[in-house]
């Protein structure tokens, strides 16, 4: 194969140079003896997936580490395109965004790379990585050569491929192989033309010697339209396959080379509503043996995930998984010696009062930076220059609704929940694809209020074009509503900059009583010291919400992520000690968009030293949609 030649040839050069430079590095694909090969030598990898987009960054280090000690000799990671570069042109790759850093790590570590720069990642990310700003043109075909997504993605590409460049295995870098985008075979568009211009792509930026490759289901029907000539086919599946049945389908697309299964799930996912996913430790483990005998490449798909437990859990907890899986690699190669780091300690901080500082609706000045929008018809996120969190929908009744009054989505179009008021009088809430239509009251003239909730781009599949807002008209009776007033809400800034406090505005001190049992979306506060005297804080927490009902959490301004105890499965959410501080009480601020305990019971939220991840309350009306892992 020409790959090969070339990098045979590449070899030859860098052996004829390298004398005085050490051993030259070289990484291949070995066709005729069905493996890859590093430096000339046989090689097979043994890889976790770790996304520093979820992590930290300095807490980077510490996963890494552990990887490496449980008998890992690479790694994998996505790069999530809207991750970094959340508005055209602007870019960012500092901090927790330093994906060079990142990479830095590993290899000083003693980690090789598996790099998959997308455009598209799926990821369980939203959107799959694409950037939301794509949509301002409606009708773009994502994952297709559609001139405008090629354009878009040949900037991004410019700009990412060659920061990658000098960190490829050949040029010193840790990166042995590089994906090209992602399970593409799954994609409805099936656009040889889309993955021949990527693939050239890729080549262009990173040369000749770069071991591109593909992944896709272990099925034909998946690489149909995954694979393609020139990038080296993989699959992926999990520890419930048929694993000879899985790699035949391998073999189907590339009937030499390596074994490789991309994503190996070592766990799943969890999904509002549904039970919490659990994969058992004796099932993986046997079936990472079992892949391991063939000789073949694996990567475990997740080693350390978001939320969910995997063989390292969110806080880099070391598992029962984790050290099966250590026995497991054990048997195949050498592991490294030494101790390995601990589960980091976590503190249980207590009980913290909070208390209400107002409702959105009178902070709206305070929250919308850039004022109102007005138009006939309702408008989508983006067309407001929203990506995410929230947009409040305003308008009057047009008619007197003395009676209970249908106020409806017909067309589905609450993305993707609405929290319906009348005149400061919570009526309901709109959900998408489970409540489409609410009885509202009032009188003409009254106002209505839409606070809408971005609740995260579908990651995966037809549906990845997710317009955001009330992307449909709602109707009132059988007429549609019209006169809308928007505004576009930066939440986090505001959070941020102190700006959401107590204000004697009319209506805000006193809750107004819902026919729904529903209080306005409001915002509560609370702060905490770290104690004195107590080595080594602060440590890292989980704060649980007791009573409350849905909403977002902020500690020091930072978001901390979504609370849904009465949904499920996830309680608890993790507070990394690196949000913490011991130089002025923290301070913690709840946006609770349903209602809360506070006129019934305690007002407070609790820091616990253990997660809770398994409480499923209710699984809503809906059938779940069905998410492939990667
Ligand atoms: C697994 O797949 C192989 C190859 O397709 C087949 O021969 C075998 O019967 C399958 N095993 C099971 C348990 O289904
Ligand atoms: C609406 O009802 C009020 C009384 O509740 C009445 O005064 C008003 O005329 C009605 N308006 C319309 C448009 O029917
Ligand atoms: C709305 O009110 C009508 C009349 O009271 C009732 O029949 C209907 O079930 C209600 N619809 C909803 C969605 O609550
Ligand atoms: C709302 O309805 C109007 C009139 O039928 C239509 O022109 C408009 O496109 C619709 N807007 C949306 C967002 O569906
Ligand atoms: C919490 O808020 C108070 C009052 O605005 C401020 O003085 C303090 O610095 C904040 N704490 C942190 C850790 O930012
Ligand atoms: C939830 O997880 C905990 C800790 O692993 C376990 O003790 C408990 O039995 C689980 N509960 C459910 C309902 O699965």
């Amino acid at each position: 194969m020409t790959l090969t030649f070339l990098l045979r040839v590449g070899a030859i050069v860098l052996a004829l140079l390298g004398n005085s430079l050490g051993a030259p590095r070289s990484f291949s694909v070995d066709y005729k003896n069905d493996c890859f090969r590093k430096d000339g030598e046989e090689f097979r990898y043994i890889s976790g997936s770790i996304h520093y987009n979820r992590i930290p960054r300095v807490y980077w280090k510490d996963r890494l580490l552990k990887m490496y000690m449980a008998g890992l000799n690479t790694i994998q990671t996505y790069i999530p395109w809207n991750f970094h570069e959340p508005s055209p042109n602007q870019y960012n790759f500092n901090g927790d965004r330093d994906v060079q850093h990142f990479l830095q790590l590993a290899q000083d570590i003693g980690l090789l790379v598996i790099l998959r720069p997308g455009p598209y990642i799926c990821a369980e990310w939203d959107m799959g990585g694409l950037p939301a700003w794509l949509l301002k043109k409606r009708s773009i075909v994502l994952r297709s050569s559609d001139p405008d997504y090629i354009a878009a993605v040949d900037k991004w590409m410019g700009k990412l491929l060659p920061m990658m460049k000098p960190l490829l295995y050949q040029n010193g870098g840790p990166i042995i192989s590089v994906q090209v985008e992602n399970e593409y075979g799954s994609y409805f568009a099936c656009d040889y033309n889309y993955m021949s211009h990527l693939s050239k792509l890729f080549q262009g930026h990173l040369g000749d010697e770069a071991v591109l490759f593909t992944t896709d289901g272990a099925g034909l029907s998946y690489l149909k339209c995954g694979s393609i000539q020139g990038l080296y086919a993989t699959v992926d599946f999990g520890p419930g396959s048929n694993i000879s049945a899985a790699f035949n389908a391998q073999r189907h697309a590339e009937p030499h080379g390596p074994l490789v299964n991309s994503e190996f799930y070592a766990g799943w996912l969890d999904h509002w509503g549904s039970r919490h996913a659990t994969v058992s430790t004796a099932i993986v483990a046997k079936a990472l043996n079992e892949i391991l005998a063939l000789g073949a490449n694996v990567n475990l798909y997740m080693f350390i995930g978001g939320t969910n437990l995997v063989p390292m859990a969110q806080a880099g907890d070391l598992t029962e998984k984790y050290f099966a899986i250590r026995e497991v690699i054990k048997r195949y190669r050498k592991i490294p010696e030494g101790p390995i780091p601990p589960s980091t300690p976590k503190y249980a901080y207590g009980v913290v009062k909070m208390a209400k500082v107002q409702t959105v609706l009178s902070a709206l000045e305070k929250l919308s930076f850039s004022g109102p929008v007005k138009s006939i018809y309702p408008l989508s996120f983006i067309e407001i220059n929203q990506v995410f969190g929230f947009v409040l929908y305003s308008t009057k009744l047009p008619v007197n609704c003395s009676t209970p009054t249908p106020l409806s989505s017909p067309l589905n179009g609450v993305h993707d929940r609405a929290y319906v008021s009348v005149d400061g009088v919570p009526m309901g809430i709109l959900e998408r694809s489970k409540v489409l239509t609410i009885n509202i009251t009032g009188s003409s003239g009254s106002r209505v209020d839409l606070l809408v909730e971005n609740m995260g781009r579908l990651n995966y599949g037809g549906g990845i074009n997710d317009f955001k807002g009330l992307v449909s008209n709602l109707t009132l009776g059988e007429d549609v509503l019209s006169g809308w007033t928007m505004y576009s809400l930066n939440i986090d800034e505001a959070v941020s900059q102190g700006l959401i406090q107590k204000t004697q505005a009319p209506g805000s001190s006193h809750p107004a009583s819902s026919p729904a049992g529903l209080s306005l979306p409001t915002f509560y506060s609370g702060s905490f010291r770290i104690p004195d005297g107590i080595p080594d804080l602060p440590q890292d927490t989980y704060v649980q919400f007791p009573g409350w009902r849905k909403g977002q959490v902020w500690i020091n301004g930072f978001n901390l992520g979504r609370y849904w105890p009465v949904r499920g499965p996830q309680v608890t959410l993790f507070v990394p000690a690196n949000v913490l501080s011991t130089a002025a009480p923290n301070n913690v601020t709840l946006l609770e968009l349903e209602g809360s305990p506070c006129t019934t019971g305690p007002c407070v939220v609790e820091f616990t030293e253990t997660p809770i991840l398994n409480t499923t309350v209710s699984t809503g009306p809906c059938p779940r949609l069905f998410l492939r892992g990667g």
